[in-house]
């Protein structure tokens, strides 16, 4: 009897525990047939933006971390990149930058979001390469002469060799190394840019780096992941207290760039789905935005995870929040210690070339759950991986028509970048992903812009 009552009692809890989160975590879908998108409008001083990164245009970043990764080999003796590419001369943006600047020009696009390679900077510790330096420095005058605003992100992924040899951000002790490199070319160049992202996407570096495995250093180690996400978010507020104290400091807007993605259960009705999901989205999501808010990480999954770290000082330290959004993933819990969910999609899902789902209804919803932290808000990026382009313009559309949604629910929202100005070297997947406005042959380095671009023109036009 007592035994029934317990199994009784236990499953009357999770019954509840399943009907509140299902409440508590809702998984909106639009009825996109009585939505106007001819609605969609945008403020008058609204940034308009597209986005690149140092190693994925550049061409010729022989020197850091993805370099070495790109040439080693897993385990099995199988490559790291897909069909064993490698990032190569990539778009050769850094010399053909002139050309590409008249491209973002064509857009009608107010600025231009890049990153500085770092290991082209300082190819060895403490010594700064003057020519480079310079070459970023024209890259910004003959944007700043075409009325295009730069924006720097100052660490996309990328870190030079020397500085993993020293152990990167898996030691709070190298997070002074990173700022004395930031102080420099903020130092450079902020007399002239006033637009600064820290860190892009900690989570993804961390996790895709330390606990997937499929960045470098390819680990599998959960406690290391979330480490070295702390320390990003640490390197992050680091650069942004001692850049606010130089000069230029004050005026200069400087902020974290963070990928949302949300995690929803694959079977709403299902206990385990949620657990994971929770707990997925606390790690991915929850740890930076609860640092950004106050300060403190505190996580702790026995045998996986435990951290713990408090810096009240730390809270609120960004002048903006740079939002990366693509999609949300579906998670089912699987009975296995290495893989505990598979990543599922419905035969409704409108998928991306990624293992994306289209999911506009999710960038408003990020953008709700980001605005807690009380900063205005900026889509550093957003778009689509799309070889037939057949579904750019309605990405495009959608995600705009979610923006503008939250805006004219009051959120401040300060401008949007796309995703990415031309066709590049995505990672792990190699070339084959052309997430471009521009699509690039890369065996003669055309660029030619694509149909489904034309619809982020005209949004743009339409907003003066
Ligand atoms: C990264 C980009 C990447 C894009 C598309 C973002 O996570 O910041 O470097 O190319 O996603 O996958």
């Amino acid at each position: 009897m007592t035994f029934l009552l317990i199994i009784l009692s236990f499953v009357l809890i999770c019954m509840i525990f399943i009907i509140w989160c299902h409440y508590r975590f809702p998984e909106p879908h639009w009825n996109w047939d009585e939505i106007d998108l001819k609605e969609t409008k945008f403020p008058k001083k609204f940034m308009w933006g597209t986005a690149t990164a140092a190693h994925q245009v550049e061409g010729n970043c022989n020197n850091n971390n993805w370099f070495e990764w790109e040439n080693s080999k897993d385990d099995l003796g199988n490559p790291r990149i897909k069909d064993n590419q490698r990032s190569g001369k990539a778009c050769d943006h850094w010399n053909r930058y002139e050309e590409d600047i008249k491209m973002i020009l064509e857009l009608g696009v107010s600025h231009y979001r890049f990153s500085i390679e770092w290991s082209k900077v300082e190819p060895k510790k403490g010594y700064y390469d003057r020519k480079v330096i310079n070459h970023y420095s024209n890259v910004i005058d003959k944007l700043l002469e075409n009325n295009i605003t730069p924006v720097i992100t100052l660490h996309h992924f990328t870190n030079p060799t020397w500085f993993d040899n020293l152990g990167g951000f898996e030691r709070e002790q190298n997070i002074s190394i990173f700022v004395r490199f930031c102080e420099k070319i903020f130092d450079e160049y902020s007399s002239r840019v006033n637009l600064w992202c820290t860190i892009n996407e900690p989570e993804v570096y961390s996790m895709m780096g330390y606990f997937v495995g499929v960045f470098p250093p390819g680990q599998k180690n959960p406690n290391q992941a979330v480490n070295v996400l702390k320390n990003l978010l640490v390197a992050h507020t680091a650069v942004y207290t001692k850049l606010k104290s130089l000069k230029n400091g004050e005026k200069s807007k400087i902020g974290i760039v963070k990928n949302v993605m949300q995690f929803d259960p694959y079977r709403r009705w299902n206990l385990l789905d949620w657990i994971v999901c929770i707990l997925t989205n606390n790690i991915y999501n929850g740890i930076a935005l609860s640092y950004l808010k106050t300060g403190k990480i505190n996580i702790r999954i026995p045998f996986f995870i435990n951290i713990n770290y408090s810096n009240p000082l730390a809270a609120k330290k960004t002048d903006f929040f740079g939002l990366n959004y693509y999609s949300h993933s579906h998670l089912k819990f699987k009975a296995n210690l290495n893989e505990f969910f598979d990543n599922k999609f419905f035969a409704t899902d409108t998928m991306t070339d990624m293992p994306y789902v289209i999911y506009p209804e999710g960038l408003y919803r990020a953008i709700k759950d980001v605005e807690s932290i009380g900063k205005p808000i900026i889509i550093t990026e957003n778009g689509i991986a799309d070889a037939k382009d057949d579904r750019r313009a309605l990405f495009i559309e959608r995600y705009l028509y979610s923006v503008y949604r939250a805006i004219r629910e009051g959120t401040n929202i300060k401008g949007y970048f796309y995703w990415s100005l031309m066709d590049n070297f995505e990672w792990a997947e190699g070339y084959d992903m052309k997430f471009g406005l521009y699509e690039v042959n890369f065996k003669n380095q055309k660029r030619k812009l694509r149909n489904g671009a034309k619809e982020f023109i005209k949004v743009i036009k339409k907003s003066g």
